[in-house]
Order: structure tokens, then sequence, then C-alpha cells
């Protein structure tokens, strides 16, 4: 009688009867556990850069050394199917327990098709296809072996002084969650996982975005409110949407580096939410416990990361060098130990790994896998729909497609380095579409395009300028692409400036003089403080960097083929000065009104923003009514619907992404001005109306108390629906009980730190 034929009763009764040890040899993980040395566990809790391995150093004990791939349970770096199937082998061939590699790669916005950058993708406001791009990112990339990518960032930024702010959803929590939970999902795969499923992460675990005075790397020190509101929500949606790793971040947090933070890595990540993935370290990060001032040797900085909960030493070989002596000497559980590479094993056998080692790394596959004509239909896709209209004087756009002469000016134009922003790995520039290229790719056949770089954002000198200057007189149409460069944005590349860099504004006054239409095209990877020369362009298109179709998206924009939608996912200031700045800020006791005397204001700059969150034109016209209401007064487990009417009332048919924000009136704690609690996008032909609804419940009307407790206040809430965050277009209702929760869901983070 086999398993299948036994009846139910009695193969129970023969399961009870074996002894428990027989039933972990099945299972390979416990068994391989049972196997394993000290020093072959820790092994699996170190990860080594590729550079390391087979070209360069890793830091340990503060120098540069080497040491084999043998000796590590993952590998940083490797993007192809050949290195990957290479290092396998070495692995699977030379160490004494074959355990397969993990193979980790920063999967940020793409692998070789390269999408908008993650603050572009923002700009759309579309979970889905934030999602469908995570998903090819990750088909893409599994193909060449990598199972892991350092993707999703999740940081929340308000200062875009931080290079990082492009790696990132911006300022807001509900929209960042929502981006959160769709491209882990889309990273994971849906269903069954199979060879394109990729371990995701949520970084930098947490309040990176706050670093200080924007200064990457620098400390964080705020409060639990502001930590709990605005920083936890997208990790907490992270969590539930199932990723399978989170990263502390480089940063302290109010004195407590996030590598050796035991509230929050174990008090709050494990023990209250029950993440039950890997936490892997930032490159080096548990060795800068040292220069963070908390270990005074790399067997403390190693005690200290291991003990708070990080998994995985990334880089740095404090783990490697020290755990075993630790181990030994008590100072490290055994239990813990065996936990923590119990989930890496396990990760190992979710991706299917113990069967077949080598099943991601497909030299085929690959091939027929990426950068297909699919891949770079949805990468133009998203291209379009993140690009952000922020200025259209007399319908100055969309142009025609036979516009008479044009001059093309930027370096910009034809940088395919810029188009893929600054992270993204294994791609190639030159497989990239230049705003130029696509220019020349729409335009009418015939049409005189002149390009003259003119000035560039790393020099202050001007190329051929009485050049520039000359042809731009005798051009019907002026094109200026400006902005920054890829390194001019992302990790260790803040800046203090926010300005167009080197050259750029002294070539704009010069086009400005020729009183010729002038459209600026903006590439950049942060808000930038635009001063009054770019004001004075007719036409501005926000752009950042977009990927691997950059230049046909953007022309497609231009010439009207597609009617622009993004709207921005971060404020833009008028001046460094103002930062932060961000539109869910707190009413104040002197709200900032009339000529501003004694208010929150400043003397010299006006206290509102450039743009606002939230902001973006389109070619069409949209009119909203006057948000409807189920109730005016309701139960807080009652839900509340709302709905406006939204009517095209231009001549093109557009998207419109329909904005809802809430406000708690008068509380026991104060309250932002207004919260993002829903958005829609609708697609409406000219003169379409179209009813769109929302509903609210008791985790948008929940506060955490003085106390941190999540209740309900009765009281009155103001519900804002409108184009963007500055919308008056509101209705009023009242909650009419108080209610304390535990709140269902993931709205307000629940957590208490202890
Ligand atoms: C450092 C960055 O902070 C992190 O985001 C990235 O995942 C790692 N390096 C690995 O490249």
């Amino acid at each position: 009688m086999d398993g299948a034929t036994m009846p139910l009763r009695l193969a129970s009764l023969v399961l009870a009867s074996l002894p428990l040890v027989a039933l972990a040899q099945n299972d390979p993980v416990e068994d391989l556990l049972a196997k394993m040395s000290l020093e072959e566990k820790i092994g699996q809790l170190s990860q080594l850069s590729i550079q390391n391995t087979l070209t360069g150093p890793v830091i340990d004990q503060g120098e540069p050394t080497q040491m084999p791939v043998t000796l590590v349970g993952s590998v940083l770096g490797a993007s192809s199917a050949q290195a990957t199937r290479q290092l396998q082998e070495q692995v699977i061939n030379g160490s004494r327990l074959r355990i397969p590699l993990l193979f980790a790669y920063d999967v940020v916005h793409g692998f070789r098709t390269v999408f908008p950058v993650p603050l572009a993708l923002a700009s759309a406001w579309d979970p889905d296809l934030a999602q469908r791009t995570a998903r090819v990112a990750a088909i893409e990339a599994t193909a060449s072996g990598v199972h892991w990518t350092f993707a999703p960032m999740v940081d929340i930024s308000r200062d875009p002084r931080w290079g990082r702010v492009v790696e990132g959803a911006g300022e807001d929590p509900f929209l960042g969650s929502a981006l959160a939970a769709a491209l882990v999902h889309g990273f994971k795969g849906s269903g069954a996982p199979d060879i394109s499923s990729m371990l995701a992460t949520a970084k930098h675990f947490v309040a990176y975005g706050a670093a200080e005075g924007g200064r990457d790397y620098n400390v964080a020190d705020l409060s639990e409110r502001t930590l709990r509101e605005v920083y936890l929500p997208p990790f907490q949606a992270a969590v539930a949407a199932g990723v399978d790793a989170i990263m502390p971040a480089f940063n302290e947090l109010a004195g407590v580096p996030m590598n050796s933070h035991t509230a929050l890595l174990t008090g709050l990540l494990r023990k209250q939410w029950g993440f039950a993935g890997l936490l892997v370290s930032d490159f080096n990060a548990v060795w800068e416990l040292g220069p963070q001032g908390i270990a005074a040797t790399p067997a403390d900085t190693a005690r200290l990361a291991f003990n708070a909960g990080v998994d995985i030493e990334m880089a740095s070989q404090s783990y490697r060098q020290h755990l075993p002596t630790l181990v030994r000497n008590g100072q490290v559980s055994r239990k813990n130990l065996d936990d923590a590479v119990r989930r890496v094993l396990k990760a190992k056998q979710r991706l299917g790994l113990f069967d077949d080692p080598y099943r991601y790394s497909d030299e085929a596959r690959e091939r027929a896998s990426q950068l297909t004509p699919q891949h770079r239909a949805l990468a133009r896709e998203a291209a379009q729909k993140s690009i952000v209209l922020l200025k259209n004087n007399d319908a100055l756009l969309p142009l025609s497609k036979q516009p008479g002469k044009v001059l093309v000016v930027g370096s910009l134009a034809s940088d395919a380095s810029a188009t893929i922003g600054p992270w993204a790995g294994a791609a190639h520039p030159e497989d990239s579409v230049t705003v130029l290229q696509g220019l020349r790719n729409a335009l009418a056949p015939g049409t005189q395009i002149t390009y003259l770089p003119g000035a560039s954002p790393i020099s202050q000198h001007l190329q051929d300028i009485t050049l520039v200057e000359k042809v731009a007189r005798d051009s019907d149409l002026i094109i200026a692409v400006l902005g920054e460069t890829a390194e001019q944005s992302g990790e260790s590349h803040s800046r203090a400036d926010l300005g167009l860099p080197g050259g750029q504004i002294a070539l704009l006054g010069s086009l400005l003089k020729t009183g010729k239409p002038l459209v600026i095209v903006l590439m950049n990877g942060r808000p930038l403080v635009l001063d009054a020369s770019v004001q004075q362009a007719h036409a501005l298109l926000e752009t950042w960097f977009l990927g691997s179709e950059t230049g046909n998206a953007v022309a497609d924009v231009l010439f009207g083929d597609v009617n622009p939608s993004g709207k921005l996912p971060m404020t833009f200031p008028r001046h460094v000065g103002q930062i932060p700045i961000y539109y869910a800020h707190k009413n104040t006791g002197r709200p900032p009104s009339g000529d501003g005397s004694y208010a929150s204001a400043y003397i010299d700059v006006p206290w509102t923003p450039l743009y606002p969150f939230g902001f973006g034109l389109s070619y069409t016209s949209f009119s909203y009514s006057s948000p409807r209401l189920s109730h005016t007064r309701l139960a807080s487990t009652q839900t509340l619907g709302v709905e406006v009417t939204v009517t095209n009332t231009g001549k093109r048919a557009g998207d419109e992404i329909v904005q809802l924000y809430l406000r708690d009136d008068v509380a026991s704690v104060t309250r932002p001005v207004r919260r993002l609690r829903g958005f829609r996008k609708i697609y409406l032909a000219p003169g379409e109306s179209r009813s769109v609804s929302f509903s609210l419940d008791q985790r948008d009307f929940a506060l955490l108390d003085e106390h941190f407790s999540p209740k309900v206040e009765a009281g009155s809430f103001t519900v804002f629906v409108g184009p963007d965050s500055t919308t008056t277009n509101q209705a009023h209702f009242e909650v009419s009980d108080k209610r304390q929760l535990p709140i269902p869901g993931q709205s307000v983070p629940v957590a208490v730190l202890d």
C-alpha cells in the first residue's frame, strides 16, 4: 500500500508514530541544518559583491581582502547567465554541502529594458503599470540568473537635496504604499513561484529619506509620530504584500544605527508585524557600526548587528570573522543563528535551487527575453505616462510635426546615459532612444533640425554660443533639453543647490533673448528649483529619466500622439531654503494668509511651492463637480461614499488622475492640513463626463493619539477631491462616535515601539 492508497486514518496513525527527527529529515532545509558546521552556517549569512570575490577587495576588519565564493551564501552583482552559472558551479563543485548561492542585484527600474526611474514612475500614479514594469524586470533579470532584487526602495523623501529621492516614490506615504505593494507583487509574480519569480527587498529601513540636511548617509532624528505616520507605512505595505527581505538603512535613528536597532528590527518587524523574511544589511553597513561610534571592535559590530536581527551581512566580513567565536562563547545564541540560516535556506528552497541550482541561469532564455519588442513597448507606455506637463502657455504644445526649422539644444538631448538614470546596472545606454533621436523619429521627413549642445550640466563652459544664438534666431522653434546628468542624483549625490547646474542658465538666457517659441524638456532625478528664466519658457515638460524609450515617449507627448497625464509625486520648492516642503504639513497656530505678517511664512520668499504635490497639466481641461457624500454624519464603523463627476471640457481625449484628500478638522493631536486617501486615473473623451467614487472608512478616519494608540475620534472632517493637492473642491462630514482600534488592514501603522 503506498501513500496514495493508504486510508487517511491509517496514514495519520503512521505519521503520528514516526519520531519527529524522521519527519525533520524529510525536510531538506532541516536536514542540511543538521549537517552544517558552525562556519558553514555563518557562511550562509555572508554576502559578497562580485568585485570582491573575483577581482577586488572586501572590507575585512577594516582591511581590504579577497575571499573564495565557496564560503558565502549569496553574491551581489553577477548579472549574466554565464557569470551566475560559473559562480554556482564553483560552489556546487567546490563545497562540502553543495548549497546553492543566491544571486542578488539592484534591479531597481528594469534590467536590460529600462523603465522610468521610480520617482518618474510614481508620477504616473498607476500601481498596475508599476507592477507590470517590475514583472518584466524580473523576467529579464531571472533569465540572467538573478534571484533577488534590492528593490523596491520605499523611502519617503521630503528633501530633494537628497540624491536618492530619484529611487523612491516621493513624499507621500499613501501613494508610496500603493506603489511599494505593486512593485513587490510585480517582482514576485502572481500565482505559484516559477523561474521568473524574484525575491524582493523593501529598503532602506527606516527614515533614510529623513537624512539631515539632505546629505546622504546622514543621521535621521524624527518624532515617533512622523516615523509611524510617514516613514513606516510603505514598509508595512510591502510586508503585507509578501516582501521577501528588508534592508536596514545606513542611517541612525535618534542615536541608534538601524543595523543595530533591536526595537525596530526584532521588536517591530519580527514580533509585531510578523515579518518572517530575510534582513540583509546594506553594503558594509555592519562594519560601519564602528565609525558610527557604537562598536569598539569588528567583533562588536557582528554581535550588535546579529543580535539586533540582521540575518545577512553584505560586503563587509564581520560575521564570517567573528560570529564563530561569539557563538562559541555564548554572546550570540545558537538558536538565533539557526533561525537566520534557516531563513536563508528556505529562500533558496522556495526558488527551487535545491532541485536545480542552475535553473535561473539560462542563456537561451536570457537571449530570448531581454529588450523584446513587448518590453520596449511597455517601457514606452510607462515613459509616456510618467511625463508631467508643468507649463503650456498659449497652448504651444502639442507641436505640429512640421514646425518649420527646429533647434534642439542642450547636451542632455543626446546623452544616452542620462536616459537610464543613476541606477540601471545591467542596462546598456546605447539601447536607449535619446531625446534627439526621438524627435528625429517623429518629425516629418525633410524637417530641418539642428542640434547644438550649447551647454552641459557639468561645465560652466558654453559651447559655440554665438552659433547657437544665430541658429536660434533663425529657427521657428527651440527645444532645450536641460536638467541633470544621471550622476547628479542617486546614491551619494546630494546637492545643496537645486538650480539647473553648469552653463545651462546662461544658455537659457541667450535662447530667451531671441523671443522664439521655447519648449524646455527637463531631465532630472529630483524636484529642481527652477529659476525665473526657466519660468519664461513657453512650455515646460518634466520627463525625469525615462529609460530605454525616453526619446520616443518625449516625442509622443510633444507632438500630441499622447496627451500628458502625469502628476508630481513630490513638491517643487521655489527656493532651497523652503526645504523640507511637502503638502501634508501642519496648519500651525499662525497659518500663512494675507500679507503673511506674524504668520508661519518667510519675509523674502513666498511660503507656497513652485509646483505642488499632485500637480500636472493636460492638453485638455477637466472640471469637477462638488463632492457628493453618502452621509453627512456617520458612525465610525460605517463607510463613507464620496462621488464626484469629472468632465473633459476640452477638445482632446485625456487621462485625469482624480485625487482625494482628507482633513481631520479638530482632533486630540494636530493633524496635517490634508492627507491623500485615494486616487483614480480615468480616461475621458472630449465632452465626456464620468462619476468617480471613493469609499472611506475607519482606517482613513483614524489617528494615533498622544499615546500612539490608534483610534477614531468623533468630530468633523473635510474631504477634498480635485486635480492636485491644492484643490478647494470640498465637502464636510462628521463622525459621530469615538472608537478605539486595532485597525484591520494597514492604513495606519499600529505598531508600538518597545
Ligand atoms: C548600497 C545601497 O544603499 C543599496 O540601496 C544597494 O541595494 C546596495 N548598495 C547594494 O548595491
